[in-house]
C-alpha cells in the first residue's frame, strides 16, 4: 500500500477496513480526548463501522480517510468529511491521540488534502468546521491559510449543550499565488 512521508518519523496512508484492529486500538487511546470536538458518530461508532462508512464514501467519491503513523504507530488522521465534486466544495477534518498532539503532524497532513483537492481534483472551496472554543483546531485552519468566514450560533450539539461553530474555508483562488 502506498504512503506519503510527512517527515522522517511520520507518514500518511489511506485508512481502510483491513486496518480495523489497529484503528480500534488507536481509538481506545484517542476517544475521550477527541469526543467533545468531533462528530458524534466518529466519537462513538465501532472502528470497523467507521472504516466501512469511509470505504463506501471512497467508492462514491464523497469522502476519504487517511491515517497518520508516527514511528510506526497509528496516532491520528485526516479526512474529507464531505467531498462534492459537482459543487466543487469539500470539508476537511482531523484528529490525533493525546501523545501525538503538539507535534506538528496534523497541519502538513491537512495541507496534503487541501492541495490534492484543489490541484488534482479541481475543488473550488475547502471548508473546515470546528467548535468555536476549539482553539487547537482553529489554529490548524489558520495555519492552512483558511479564512474564518463566520460563526454558526448554537450549531454544535454535544451532550445536550449547544456550542457555537466556526466555519473556515480556503478557496482555490486563494492558493493561486502560493
Ligand atoms: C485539532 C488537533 C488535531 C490539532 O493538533 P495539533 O497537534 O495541535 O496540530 P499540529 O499537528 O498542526 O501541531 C501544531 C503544534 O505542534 C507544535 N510542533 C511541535 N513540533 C512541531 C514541528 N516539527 N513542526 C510544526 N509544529 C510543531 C506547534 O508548536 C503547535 O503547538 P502549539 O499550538 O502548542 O504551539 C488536536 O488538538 C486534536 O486532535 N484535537 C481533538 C480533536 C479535534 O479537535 N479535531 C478537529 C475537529 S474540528
Amino acid at each position: 500500500m502506498f504512503s506519503l512521508p510527512l517527515r522522517d518519523d511520520a507518514l500518511l496512508r489511506p485508512l481502510e477496513p483491513w486496518n480495523a484492529p489497529e484503528f480500534a486500538e488507536h481509538l481506545e487511546r484517542a476517544r475521550e480526548h477527541i469526543r467533545p470536538w468531533v462528530g458524534s458518530a466518529f466519537a462513538s461508532d465501532p472502528a470497523e463501522v467507521i472504516l466501512e462508512r469511509y470505504a463506501q464514501r471512497v467508492a462514491a467519491d464523497s469522502g476519504r480517510l487517511l491515517g497518520i503513523w508516527l514511528d510506526g504507530v497509528l496516532v491520528g488522521g485526516v479526512m474529507f468529511v464531505a467531498f462534492d465534486v459537482g459543487s466543487g466544495v469539500c470539508e476537511v477534518g482531523c484528529w490525533v491521540e493525546p501523545a501525538a498532539e503538539g507535534r506538528g503532524l496534523v497541519t502538513p497532513a491537512c495541507r496534503v488534502l487541501v492541495e490534492w483537492a484543489v490541484r488534482v481534483r479541481g475543488m473550488h472551496r475547502v471548508e473546515w468546521r470546528c467548535r468555536a472554543d476549539n482553539a487547537r483546531s482553529a489554529a490548524v485552519a489558520a495555519r492552512l491559510g483558511m479564512v474564518l468566514e463566520g460563526v454558526l450560533r448554537g450549531a454544535w450539539l454535544f451532550e445536550g449543550a449547544r456550542y457555537d461553530e466556526q466555519l473556515w474555508a480556503v478557496l482555490a483562488t486563494d492558493l493561486e499565488d502560493h
